[in-house]
């Protein structure tokens, strides 16, 4: 372990020890305040820390009956019943898996007709429940975080984004073709974000080798959002796959 700037760097062994030093922190957080504010996120990184919660909460060593949680991001114009919807994909990894109430589970909405508003509200959700007490972060190719692309104003809320291409080249795998891959998606933005009490981040395999490297590089700038975690006073940062 080293630090850079204010980032707390934790090199895993292997993929799986990741997983399970990420879900360690959240247990820990979930054990000192029952009712934690969660922010989760999607992705194919954190499977195996869903797991990791799941067998906690099934062994008995946590509960989540006072626990709440916000997610990142949602495709626009999928339904939640989609299965390559973020909806579908926590329900599947996680929430149909533990005791979180249904009313304290949030995921914004990508198939509401006013998105803007939509948008606008789940901050103030966010902020009406106390802020978010520890997020989890993956990380994309291009250095986005939830689905903020690179040139997103850091000073951004909840907002509706364009998707750049390699992000939806990234994610076809998740859709039958290219075709089927949503071209926008509402996602908290880098302020909300940065509002988090606590950030993990977890960055897995040789693809996210050079988003690794820029992060390292510790330049802070809006072309790679994933940077402006170096002004977050309390981020972790947990790496398998790149060096
Ligand atoms: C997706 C999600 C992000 C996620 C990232 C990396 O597009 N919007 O929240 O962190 O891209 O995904 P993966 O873990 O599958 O590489």
């Amino acid at each position: 372990m080293n630090v850079l700037a204010n980032l707390k760097w934790i090199e895993a062994k292997s993929y799986e020890e990741m997983c399970k030093n990420a879900a360690d922190i959240f247990k820990e957080q979930l054990k000192k305040d029952h009712a934690t504010v969660f922010g989760m996120a999607t992705g194919g990184t954190p499977e195996g820390f869903y797991k990791e919660l799941v067998t906690a909460y099934k062994a008995g060593e946590i509960s989540f009956a006072h626990a709440k949680s916000f997610n990142l991001d949602e495709y626009i114009g999928i339904n939640p019943s989609n299965e390559a919807s973020y909806h579908y994909y926590m329900d599947h990894n996680l929430f149909n898996h533990i005791d979180m109430n249904r009313e304290n589970i949030h995921v914004p909405a990508g198939d509401t007709a006013n998105l803007e508003k939509a948008a606008k509200e789940y901050d103030a959700e966010i902020e009406a429940a106390g802020n978010i007490d520890i997020q989890l972060l993956g990380i994309g190719v291009n250095g986005h975080i939830g689905f903020n692309e690179p040139g997103t104003p850091f000073t951004l809320g909840t907002n509706v984004v364009e998707l750049t291409q390699s992000t939806r080249e990234a994610n076809k795998v998740y859709f039958d073709s290219i075709d089927d891959v949503p071209t926008h998606a509402i996602t908290m933005g880098i302020n909300t974000i940065m509002n988090s009490k606590k950030v993990v981040l977890l960055i897995s395999g040789e693809s996210k080798q050079e988003a690794f490297n820029r992060l390292r590089s510790g330049i802070i700038t809006e072309d790679f959002p994933a940077s402006a975690l170096h002004n977050h006073p309390d981020v972790t940062v947990i790496y398998t796959g790149v060096k």
